[in-house]
């Protein structure tokens, strides 16, 4: 997992231990969007390891005519992040009330090669007014054939979170709304594993 920020992982992480690749639509330092991740992320621990994507920025524009026998290097590692996940949790903002350019074009990087095919993938929103992008990226992931947990997404009322995550805990709702999502996709990936 050569693109993943690890120092956002939070326990412990053992070779049999449930792990979801966390990804955000913001590359806003002090995101919101982020910070609900990283709550997920703490909250998850020690049972399941929630890694936060750190290479959006870093993904060359898509263009088919790059995605030859070897794909450029942050390609192939974010490809190699999602394949080694055995779930995927999104959490984007909305702008012009579309998916934030940098993770549509994260996600045309994958429909050729598969990797998010019958993953089993959760949607978070972190601004309850922002109802489009939601609904595209849905969109979006069910034609790639992923297999979406929540229709469209959990409304995750995050005022008050912290940047980092770390009073996740004191937020009930948000708490609350969290557990239930990482409770469905450990489900689904009992489920597709068994
Ligand atoms: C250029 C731009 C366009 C935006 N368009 C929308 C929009 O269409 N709908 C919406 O609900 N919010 C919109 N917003 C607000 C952002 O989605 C909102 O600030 C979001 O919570 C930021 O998330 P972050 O804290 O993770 O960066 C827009 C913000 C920016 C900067």
């Amino acid at each position: 997992m050569t693109d993943v920020d690890h120092s956002v992982s939070v326990g412990e992480a053992s070779p049999d231990m449930m792990k979801v690749l966390a990804i955000s639509g913001s590359l806003r330092a002090g995101s919101n969007t982020t910070a609900v991740l990283l709550g997920a992320a703490r909250l998850a621990a020690p049972a399941v390891e929630v890694d936060l994507y750190g290479g959006l920025s870093a993904l060359p524009h898509f263009d088919p005519d790059l995605d030859a026998a070897r794909a450029p290097a942050a390609v192939e590692a974010l490809r190699r992040d999602v394949a080694a996940a055995d779930a995927v949790l999104f959490c984007t903002p909305e702008y012009a009330h579309g998916v934030p350019g940098s993770l549509k074009n994260a996600l045309d990087w994958l429909v050729g090669s598969g990797e998010l095919y019958a993953k089993p993938v959760a949607l978070l929103n972190a601004a309850p007014r922002a109802t489009h992008a939601q609904a595209s990226l849905a969109e979006t992931l069910r034609t790639m054939g992923a297999q979406l947990l929540t229709d469209p997404c959990v409304i995750a009322a995050s005022a008050g979170l912290l940047p980092d995550g770390s009073n996740v805990e004191e937020l009930a709702a948000l708490r609350d709304a969290l557990r239930g999502v990482l409770e469905a996709l450990r489900g689904a990936a009992v489920r597709g594993g068994s």
